[in-house]
């Protein structure tokens, strides 16, 4: 049949038979139904047949205003599907059953997006008539799968939601507090004519909150918490075990390099089979008596032990050298010119030693002098009253001076002292207890945005004991670390002397 002969029929029948002898009225008008799944849609035909074999003839179409699709036709109650469209060939059936009850009803199986749209059911027995109904075929946005993307460049990262469906849909992002975001939403067709639809966010990576995408066809939704969900990526993984690698290289070098000095006997150092560093002062007595694997070592001893081991550290010949460059580039009598309070007025060297459990702040532009005063100090606390300067520092009351270079900091604050003083069989609670005790803390150069070194520095200085603390840094480097501290434990540095 084609689309003549449907509006011949329509013509014929229309004003002639509806409502006079012989009817046809559709069940519904509109049929609503998911992709994949059944619709039966239902024509009665009245009157009923007059009796079971009696003439009848029933047609399905499918139309649109420039194409006509045979659904089903039933001819003297013979199938005739030679005409049927293969659209929907082995999808249609007549529920022949109910047909002596005066309906003509059609089950469409596994429903397609393009099953969609207006169709028409044709009785011809004792009479003829049709009527028409749309059926309208959907898929919702249910599964909406989400991943991350990290930026190239910068801090943020694309929040993605994607879905697909039919009819197209908008997409709807929130945060935590509800305030609706700006998103940037693309759909495309798949080949079952379904939409998927792609729509992301760019959002800080630092900033904690929810997002939720919302598909308003259907409000399907999916959210991410952030920034928990951050995928690690596999690179990283990789990095580390580089990392672990490389140290535990470094390790085996420095412990082998440690037993070589200590054979040689040239150095007031011993290291035995763990790695543990010995001073041959406070211990040779002890060590004597034991092989070196059963080295007993009573509290008193291990602070010597580690005191001997720092100051040889410092001491060490290229850790030497860079201080004696610092320190030639400036007078020390300038640098003593150079130094202030918080109110502006001079203060002597010896203000640069926090009193104990005190934070002090060292700030001073680049270049003017806070690495050669850090260098000063570590020289002056490694070689005591032999010190050139002794006369203008005073630490004897110190028992350990810890010295973190902020400036290649990776790791928390106790994994740098650590690595950069090389205390690797210090477990971090012995770093601890060492750290609480009468120590110095100097971070040189520091500056924050490390958060892991940031967050352990911030937690340490909350339980830090007797520890002091010294810090230098630029003006504005370090916000938040300042504003726990307050104006009272800021020292200045100038860049010119003071001289007047
Ligand atoms: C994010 O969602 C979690 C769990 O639903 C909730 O505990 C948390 O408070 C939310 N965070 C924000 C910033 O809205
Ligand atoms: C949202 O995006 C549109 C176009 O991309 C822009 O014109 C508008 O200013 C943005 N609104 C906000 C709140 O960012
Ligand atoms: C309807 O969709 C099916 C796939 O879902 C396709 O094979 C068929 O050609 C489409 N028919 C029309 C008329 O677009």
């Amino acid at each position: 049949m084609d689309w003549a002969l449907i509006l011949v029929l329509q013509v014929m029948f229309q004003p002639s038979l509806s409502g006079l002898f012989f009817t046809v009225d559709a069940e519904y008008a509109l049929y609503e139904s998911k992709l994949g799944e059944d619709v039966v849609m239902s024509c009665r035909f009245r009157p009923k047949l007059s009796h079971p074999l009696a003439y009848l003839k029933v047609t399905w179409h499918w139309f649109t205003y420039t194409l006509v699709r045979d659904v089903y036709r039933m001819d003297n109650w013979k199938e005739d599907l030679a005409s049927q469209d293969p659209d929907y060939q082995g999808r249609v059936r007549l529920l022949t059953e109910q047909l002596q009850e005066g309906w003509s009803k059609l089950q469409i199986s596994r429903l397609r997006i393009n099953d969609s749209g207006t169709y028409q059911c044709l009785v011809e027995g004792e009479g003829a008539d049709y009527k028409t109904m749309t059926l309208s075929v959907v898929a919702p946005y249910k599964t909406v799968t989400k991943h991350i993307e990290k930026v190239a460049e910068g801090d943020d990262v694309l929040l993605i939601c994607q879905s697909e469906g039919y009819p197209e849909s908008s997409v709807m992002w929130q945060d935590g507090t509800l305030r609706t975001l700006n998103a940037s939403t693309t759909s495309a067709s798949t080949p079952d004519q379904l939409f998927t639809v792609n729509s992301r966010i760019r959002v800080s990576l630092s900033v904690e909150n929810n997002y939720t995408c919302v598909f308003e066809k259907d409000g399907y939704s999916a959210t991410f918490h952030m920034p928990d969900e951050i995928p690690v990526p596999p690179v990283k993984n990789n990095a580390v075990i580089v990392v672990l690698g490389i140290g535990v290289v470094m390790v085996v070098i420095i412990v082998a390099v440690l037993l070589y000095r200590r054979r040689k006997g040239s150095r007031n150092l011993l290291v035995d089979g763990r790695g543990r560093s010995v001073s041959t002062a406070a211990c040779t007595a002890k060590n004597k008596e034991y092989k070196e694997e059963r080295t007993v070592f009573n509290e008193g001893c291990m602070e010597e032990t580690l005191r001997a081991f720092l100051k040889a550290h410092y001491s060490d010949y290229s850790f030497s050298m860079e201080m004696r460059h610092h320190w030639d580039a400036f007078g020390v009598e300038e640098l003593s010119h150079r130094l202030q309070n918080n109110k502006g007025q001079p203060v002597n060297l010896q203000a640069l030693l926090p009193e104990a459990g005190k934070t002090l702040f060292l700030e001073g532009p680049p270049g003017s002098g806070k690495t050669t005063i850090a260098h000063i100090l570590v020289s002056s606390w490694t070689e005591g009253p032999t010190h050139a300067l002794s006369n203008l520092f005073d630490l004897s009351s110190l028992r350990f001076l810890f010295y973190v270079d902020c400036s290649k900091v990776k790791g928390d604050l106790f994994q740098e002292v650590t690595i950069q003083l090389s205390l690797k069989d210090k477990t971090e609670h012995e770093l601890r207890t060492l750290l609480t005790s009468e120590a110095l803390l100097l971070l040189d150069g520091y500056r924050e945005g490390n958060p892991f070194f940031d967050e352990s520095l911030r937690k340490f200085l909350m339980e830090r004991g007797r520890c002091r603390v010294l810090v230098m840094a630029c003006p504005g480097h370090c916000p938040s670390l300042n504003n726990t501290v307050g104006t009272e434990g800021v020292l200045q540095l100038q860049t010119q002397s003071m001289k007047c």
